[in-house]
């Protein structure tokens, strides 16, 4: 779809614990970028609880918006449209948006698309970085995914590996409670391995046979768990430093291969992470080493831009509207959406 002069979109994102609302200009500058996150009412019970998320999401939305708004300076007769996560995520939480999405978008005669919710994490590296584009190889790490993508064009992937279980924020997040480090996990072993020794123990990475780019992160999961527990059981300290770095160095090792791997494959000159794990500071020393030696540029964003935020949904929804994939004002919340399906 032609697109003529400045170009805004309302971003909508509650498909887990936060919500977000944002103004992106032309797909690539970010105006606002609210994000009200709900950390403190899920912490007590060490993870996200659906149901309260749901009902914080019904509390926060229209405030969000309205704020997101307003330090925007934008009206909402100057937005061109809406976009907002409609998948994957919590069913209640992504029906909060979709809701509110639908209803402005009727109200003030918009536009309206639906944006999966990994493709907005790829592409807040194009609010990141404004010469970034496609083709690219991409790992995407979070709570709930871990893939291996090749964005051939903007809107277009081709799937190289993903996990067979948990996700590697999954894994990030069990392990910190098995440490009592507490939620969300995935911040505090990067903290506490700084000051750990990865080469401890050396705990199992798993490949799979011929081409897969696959991963499989719940046998390390398993082998972590019982490491902790035989410090436990002998009444003794557990050793918490040392076992996040070497935990951390096993997921580290393992994205990292078979990230790099995909880059040889594809014959790629640029490397792009993405997702909440992108923030970890190991996963980006060894990612920035190994592009030295492959010859290829790396982008990642920043941490804010990682984990969940609504900037990165309406940058997603700018090319997702210049492909002329509009949704109706049927469209639902679709809590296993996969990725490459539409
Ligand atoms: O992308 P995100 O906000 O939510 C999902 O879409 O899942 O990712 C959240 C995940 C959590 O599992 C969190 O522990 C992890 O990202 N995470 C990290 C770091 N910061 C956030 N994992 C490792 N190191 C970090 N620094
Ligand atoms: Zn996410």
């Amino acid at each position: 779809m032609d697109i003529k002069g400045d170009f805004f979109v309302l971003g909508i994102e509650t498909s887990c614990d936060e919500t977000s609302a944002a103004v992106v200009r032309n797909g690539r500058e970010i105006l606002s970028n609210v994000i009200s996150s709900q950390t403190d009412a899920h912490r007590k019970f060490g993870g996200v609880v659906p149901e309260i998320a749901s009902r914080k999401h019904v509390e926060l939305v229209i405030p969000v918006i309205d704020e997101a708004l307003k330090e925007a300076g934008i009206t909402p007769e100057r937005l061109g449209a809406i976009g907002v996560t409609y998948g994957p995520g919590l069913a209640g939480a992504l029906l909060v948006g979709v809701s509110a999405a639908k209803a402005l978008a009727f109200g003030w005669n918009l536009p309206l698309v639906g944006v999966h919710h990994i493709e907005g994490h790829v592409a807040a590296n194009f609010l990141e970085h404004r010469d970034l584009e496609p083709p690219f190889v991409c790992l995407i790490v979070s709570g709930g995914h871990s893939h291996i993508v090749y964005m051939k064009d903007y809107g277009e992937f081709e799937i190289l590996g993903q996990t067979r279980d948990d996700a590697a924020g999954e894994a990030f997040d069990k392990i910190a409670r098995a440490l009592g480090l507490g939620y969300p996990g995935g911040p505090q072993i990067d903290r506490a391995a700084r000051a750990g020794n990865r080469d401890a123990v050396k705990f199992p990475r798993v490949y799979f046979d011929g081409e897969s780019l696959d991963f499989s992160f719940s046998g390390l999961k398993t082998a972590v768990l019982n490491y902790i527990n035989g410090f436990v059981q002998k009444g003794e300290p557990v050793p918490v430093e040392d076992i996040s770095a070497c935990f951390q160095e096993a997921v580290v090792d393992v994205l990292v291969n078979n990230a790099f791997r995909a880059v040889r494959l594809k014959k790629a000159r640029e490397i792009v992470l993405a997702g909440g794990v992108a923030a970890n500071s190991r996963l980006r020393e060894r990612f920035r080493e190994e592009a030295v030696s492959c010859n290829c540029s790396f982008y990642y964003p920043s941490p804010v831009l990682c984990t969940d935020n609504a900037a990165m949904i309406a940058a997603a929804a700018y090319y997702e509207f210049r492909k002329g994939r509009i949704a109706g004002l049927d469209l639902n919340a679709v809590p296993g959406l996969r990725l490459g399906t539409r």
